[in-house]
């Protein structure tokens, strides 16, 4: 897979986030950073999937909170209702009509294989066939849109080599109808959290919610963990394994990396100080982003216009989509000659 080379000018890109709620520094760094990047040059489609957070068996009366607080993080970070499409899954029904039919060429066993499905079934009694149908879904999400380049995580790249073979196998059955959708992996790679060995995530505990205000970043991150091997204040450190440092490059003015890194190397900057160095430049970073997120909160029924509005492009393509995968697949009785 050519992950690494860049998506060309004016490719179709769709990706997709689970509602949690607010976006916390994992989202950020891993996505919506760069999705905020790609929609001057590309067309965007950027969706809470809704119906895969279903899956994970949040409470109906949860979701429609967390639905709003995630699109309210979307604008605020600066994805653009003018130039993407930002809407919400379940507006869009042709997603879960599209996942049906693709489950008739998706073997069973490469569901099982999923890394993800793997992990998350292990851990229950009975496990949802939604479960083990995600990635047929999450295929339909992209497909639906023919995209040709998904910004991911690492940890999608399995779902998504599947998304191609599913378009694959389609197309080769029924004609050419999808793209095989290309992966752009994000530049960040894994973000840590701040327990400092999972990956960064709100069920977790382990990150920050990118509107916190000033003592809630410093708390939250007065908690990560730093080089282990430094003990006492003056222990010599070491940069290059503390995620401290890591976050510090992504939000710390570069010009003052050197010197951070070159103080814990000397033990002459203890961790905490240097902890409240990174909690001053997140809290600075975000400053921007929980002004426009107030504005935004003041304004309800605007966040609620941008989505319906995202909607109704979402299903305008989808539909034309469908149209083509209905006749391919022969769903079109009335064409029958009598
Ligand atoms: N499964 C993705 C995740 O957990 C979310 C997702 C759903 C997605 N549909 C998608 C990502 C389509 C990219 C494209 O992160």
């Amino acid at each position: 897979m050519a992950e690494a080379t860049p998506p060309t000018p004016r490719s179709r890109i769709f990706s997709g986030m689970q509602p949690s709620g607010e976006a916390h520094l994992g989202n950020y760094l891993g996505a919506l950073r760069q999705w905020v990047q790609h929609q001057e040059e590309h067309d965007c489609f950027f969706c809470i999937v809704d119906q895969h957070a279903l899956t994970g068996g949040v409470s109906p009366d949860a979701l429609p909170a967390r639905v709003f607080d995630l699109a309210v993080s979307f604008l605020a970070v600066g994805l653009d209702p003018e130039e993407s499409v930002i809407f919400v899954q379940s507006d869009v029904q042709e997603h879960t009509e599209l996942a049906w039919l693709l489950n008739a060429v998706t073997p069973v066993g490469d569901l099982e294989r999923m890394t993800q499905y793997k992990d998350k079934s292990q851990r229950l009694e009975s496990i949802p066939a939604g479960l083990l149908n995600y990635p047929i879904l999450q295929a339909a999400d992209i497909l639906l849109y023919r995209a040709d380049r998904v910004p991911v995580g690492e940890d999608q790249l399995q779902h998504l080599e599947l998304a191609r073979e599913i378009a694959r196998r389609w197309n080769s059955r029924f004609g050419e109808v999808f793209p095989e959708p290309r992966p752009i992996l994000s530049r960040a790679g894994r973000i840590m959290g701040l327990d400092g060995d999972a990956k960064m995530s709100k069920s977790l505990d382990n990150t920050v919610r990118i509107l916190a205000e000033s003592d809630e970043v410093h708390r939250r991150v007065r908690t990560a963990v730093t080089d282990p091997q430094r003990v006492r204040r003056d222990d010599p450190g070491r940069p290059e394994v503390c995620n401290v440092y890591t976050l510090h490059k992504h939000f710390t003015d570069p010009e003052r990396l050197p010197d951070i890194a070159a103080q814990c190397r000397a033990g002459t900057r203890g961790c905490v100080d240097c902890k409240a160095i990174l909690a001053d430049s997140i809290t600075e970073h975000f400053e921007p982003v929980r002004e426009r997120a107030r504005e935004l909160a003041a304004t309800p029924g605007r966040v609620r216009e941008i989505l319906e509005a995202g909607a109704e492009r979402a299903r305008a393509e989808a539909a034309e989509t469908m149209g083509r995968v209905r006749e391919a697949m022969g769903l079109d009785w009335r064409s029958a000659s009598p």
